[in-house]
């Protein structure tokens, strides 16, 4: 029996990966490649000393998802193919519905035509919209503020609809907040493509003289030092939630969301010395306007993923630092590196 795992070459694919197999579970990969290297499933069997079987296809294509579903005894699935960038999002917004939405719809009905009803999906902290009451807890009101957000939000709702119509099903809606770090190898981590978007890949390109400068958005709101506040989460920790939450899925029915977080707020300057006392790198910063959209603060209550699953993140900033630096110093162009 296998946990498959759609978009598993991913950075918190790859890392689940691991987890997973260090517990005992066998895994079955699809993942289309769009955003990832297949050197990223190559090192994960080296880390793991064992074979990962990979299926390059994209979850569109119902035929591939059904090859899948007959050659392999799939037992549950961990959902993380999908597109991510917020700011790409509001540009192609059809192109994020159309990969996001309809791979999701496809899986469920592949799902549902091989009796396979437990399923871990990843959504994201953003479903808050711009709530203001922190810290987060799952009852508070959704509300997507862009495309991508809006993606995660109508994905919940379909898999809150059809656990409604079919209550034999097993769903975890899994809430991140923001997955920063590297597997403690050193060989796998975060390789965005192009210019990142999120503050940890972009200081570490800072670190290894790939860009010339942080660009800090805003100092003028109401946080400790006037820049934002996130709850970063070390992706080890994220990983080993999604195997707790495999776990809870295999002897639960019920659809149910997750904060998977620290509960922890760190700033924008926080995170940036504890990166320079990690590396021993300066990064240069400016300060720069406001990015539109972003909130002043964000950060989680995890209370209900530490009482039902069993799981609390471990790992603290200074661990998220250090491993973001092994990586991105061994890998300064990425997977692209070897
Ligand atoms: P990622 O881009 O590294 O991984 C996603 C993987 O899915 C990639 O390997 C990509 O090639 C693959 N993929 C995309 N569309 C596909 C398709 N149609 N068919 C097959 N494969 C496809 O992103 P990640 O950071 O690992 O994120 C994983 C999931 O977690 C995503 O759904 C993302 O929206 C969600 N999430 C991420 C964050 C974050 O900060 N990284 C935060 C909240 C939620
Ligand atoms: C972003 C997404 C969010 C998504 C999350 C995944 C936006 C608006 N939000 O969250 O939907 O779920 O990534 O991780 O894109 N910052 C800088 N300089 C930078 C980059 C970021 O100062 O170059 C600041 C931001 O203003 C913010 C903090 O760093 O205060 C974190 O930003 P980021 O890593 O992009 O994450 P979020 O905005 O929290």
């Amino acid at each position: 029996m296998a946990v498959l795992i759609t978009g598993g070459a991913g950075y918190i694919g790859s890392h689940t990966c691991i987890s997973l197999m260090e517990s005992g579970y066998d895994v079955v990969v699809i993942d289309n490649l769009d955003n990832s290297s297949a050197e990223a499933i190559r090192r994960v069997e080296a880390i793991v000393g064992k074979p990962v079987k990979f299926y390059q296809e994209d979850v569109r294509d119902k035929s591939a998802l059904c090859k899948i579903f007959t050659e392999n005894r799939i037992e549950a699935v961990i959902h993380f193919a999908g597109l991510k960038a917020v700011g790409e999002s509001a540009k192609i917004p059809i192109t994020y519905y159309d990969n996001n939405l309809i791979s999701t719809l496809y899986l469920i009905e592949v799902m549902q035509q091989f009796g396979v009803k437990r399923l871990v999906f990843s959504s994201s902290a953003t479903v808050y919209g711009l709530s203001k009451t922190m810290p987060l807890t799952e009852d508070m009101p959704l509300g997507a503020i862009n495309p991508y957000g809006r993606t995660k939000y109508f994905i919940e709702e379909i898999l809150r609809d059809l656990y409604a119509s079919e209550p034999d099903w097993s769903i975890a809606l899994l809430r991140y907040f923001n997955p920063i770090g590297a597997h403690e190898s050193g060989t796998i981590g975060e390789d965005p493509r192009g210019i990142p978007n999120n503050l940890m890949p972009y200081i570490a390109q800072v670190a290894v003289g790939r860009l010339p400068h942080l660009n800090v958005f805003g100092n003028d709101y109401d946080t400790v030092d006037g820049t934002g506040v996130r709850d970063y989460i070390h992706v080890v920790d994220l990983a080993e939630g999604h195997v707790k939450a495999v776990d809870w899925a295999l002897c639960h029915q019920g659809c149910e969301p997750f904060n998977l977080g620290t509960g922890k707020g760190c700033s924008v300057l926080q995170l940036k010395d504890a990166f320079e006392a990690a590396s021993g790198v300066k990064i240069p910063y400016v300060i720069t306007p406001r990015r539109p959209g972003d909130p002043d603060t964000v950060y989680a209550n995890a209370e209900k993923a530490k009482n039902i699953l069993g799981w609390e993140a471990k790992r603290d900033i200074k661990q998220m630092c250090e491993d973001t630096w092994r990586w991105q110093k061994n890998n300064p162009n990425g997977y692209e590196t070897k």
